[in-house]
């Protein structure tokens, strides 16, 4: 018997089953969910049948799954249930690959390797392996940690700065990508890995890309295919991650990421394999710089689009006399912390994120069976007009007031899963954020589109650009976004 949720949603299309409805899932999640919320509540199957998205590979704890398109997806909306999900993180597993869906005694196929050794990062192990991983992780997410990275943001921010001339439009989506990639490297590996630290990024951002094709529903390892791809591309990020831990290796300690972990005992003294390093050095990597880009990115359209904003942050950052903020001045900028905040809510660079039930369970009322996949839409809460009025609306200085729970504000999510990096990314965020707007103004082009492209993380699918004008340029009414990013939130008529 086929058991999927009993959440209310869409039957499967004529002769197209579930996997159309899992295509327009795929496409547009933030459109498609919000459309599943209006019609049929705050747990809304996305179709009504057995389905997989967000879980690639075999799980062999459940094998029936195997056999069979899963057992249904749900998505699910409102603080009280973003609690209960993120709170019970024995029973709603990150993603299938590790932890009790992924035993360690289950031998993968040999080309099958490289993804069971990514996949051993933070990202992919539940339950008690989560835990223990988790705590060797800390020390190196500390907040005395973090602030000793001041200096390499703020030399790094300056090295991309020294290209920028007034009067030229350039893609800044890609300038802040290289940024937060070295600033990445950096931390990370103890050393600006310049154009590597790039590459191996792009390889990424192609292999998430790839992962989540709605092409990878077919997962077959076969020539052309995606699923071959997606092997091929973890063989290679595995390799080069692993090339640049046995490389930092051989030098002595230093203040990075990798030093610590190095350094790491776990309570019966073990230290960190081999497998666990490239695990944990690839999650932070790909965690740590998109997210970050996407933020800056966005914000920076945000600003544009809303010059008296622009022009009051800008007054505030004229205290800084045009040096870089210290950590300390940082905590004194009261608007450059609401105006990050508010773009974080309003464009929030991961959306939507999944769990898998790890056991049959119950969710606001109601049945979940084991093997199902939730999507939490963090994008839907934070445009919950009872908890932010006017939720379209940019509006740094509601957080002058505004003190939403950790449930119903939750950028970097909550609970004992919540981002590693949260201060880190606080940190260089508005940090990054104020070196550039103390020496420029971004100006949109006219006629720009910008397409969101939702991949866990969101982005600007063809990149952001914009052109560097003086900073406190006289006022003028700035050219107007078009694009699919119009419908995520309102912005300013002129
Ligand atoms: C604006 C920037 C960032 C945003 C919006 C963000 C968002 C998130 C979110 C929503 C999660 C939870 C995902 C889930 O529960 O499904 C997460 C987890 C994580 N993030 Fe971030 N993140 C950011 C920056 C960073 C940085 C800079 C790092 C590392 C230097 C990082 C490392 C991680 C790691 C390792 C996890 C997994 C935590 C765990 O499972 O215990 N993130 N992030």
């Amino acid at each position: 018997m086929i058991r999927i949720p009993s959440a209310p949603g869409p039957s499967p299309l004529p002769f197209l089953g579930v996997t159309a409805r899992a295509l327009g899932w795929i496409q547009d999640p933030i459109g498609t969910a919000g459309k599943l919320f209006a019609r049929y509540g705050n747990v809304a199957s996305i179709v009504r049948g057995p389905l997989r998205i967000a879980s690639p590979g075999p799980i062999p704890a459940i094998p029936w799954l195997q056999r069979t398109n899963g057992a249904g997806v749900v998505c699910v909306n409102s603080a009280e249930l973003n609690r209960e999900v993120l709170n019970a993180h024995e029973r709603y597993f990150m993603i299938a690959l590790s932890g009790r869906l992924f035993p360690k005694d289950v031998e993968p196929a040999e080309r099958e390797r490289p993804v069971t050794r990514l996949m051993t990062g933070l990202f992919h192990v539940n339950a008690a392996e989560h835990r223990k991983h988790r705590r060797l992780l800390m020390p190196a997410f500390a907040k005395t940690r973090i602030d000793a990275y001041h200096a390499d943001m703020v030399r790094i921010t300056n090295d991309v700065l020294a290209n920028y001339r007034v009067g030229t439009t350039r893609d800044v989506h890609a300038d802040l990508t290289e940024l937060t990639l070295r600033i990445a490297t950096t931390t990370l590996f103890g050393e600006d890995e310049g154009a590597r630290g790039v590459d191996l990024a792009r390889v990424m951002q192609t292999w998430l890309l790839t992962m989540m094709s709605p092409k990878m529903l077919l997962r077959i390892d076969g020539p052309g295919l995606p699923y071959r791809r997606f092997l091929e591309l973890t063989a290679q990020i595995d390799r080069e991650t692993l090339a640049m831990v046995r490389e930092r290796k051989k030098r002595p300690a230093g203040p990075d990421m990798l030093s610590m972990l190095l350094a790491a005992r776990d309570e019966d003294g073990s230290a960190l394999d081999e497998d666990e390093l490239v695990g944990h050095a690839g999650v932070i990597f790909a965690a740590g710089h998109e997210t970050s880009t996407n933020a800056l990115a966005w914000t920076l359209l945000l600003l544009s689009q809303h010059p008296e904003v622009m022009r009051e942050l800008e007054d505030e950052l004229a205290s800084l006399r045009g040096t870089p903020p210290s950590v300390e001045e940082l905590a004194r900028l009261p608007l450059l912390e609401g105006v990050v905040k508010e773009s974080l809510r309003l464009l929030p660079p991961v959306p939507i994120h999944p769990r898998l039930v790890a056991q049959d369970s119950e969710l606001g009322g109601h049945f979940l069976p084991a093997g199902s996949e939730v999507f939490l839409s963090i994008y839907h809460l934070h445009h919950d007009p009872d908890i932010f009025p006017d939720p379209k609306v940019f509006r740094p200085r509601r957080w002058e007031t505004a003190r939403p729970s950790v449930y119903e504000y939750n950028p970097f999510s909550a609970g004992p899963r919540m981002c590693i990096g949260a201060a880190f990314a606080m940190l260089e965020i508005k940090l990054v954020l104020a070196m550039l707007l103390s020496r420029f103004r971004f100006e949109l082009p006219a006629n720009t589109r910008v397409d969101p492209r939702v991949a866990i993380t969101m982005a600007p699918s063809q990149g952001l650009r914009m052109t560097l004008r003086p900073r406190g340029l006289a006022s003028q009414l700035p050219n107007r976004v078009g694009g699919r990013v119009r419908q995520l939130a309102q912005w300013p008529e002129w």
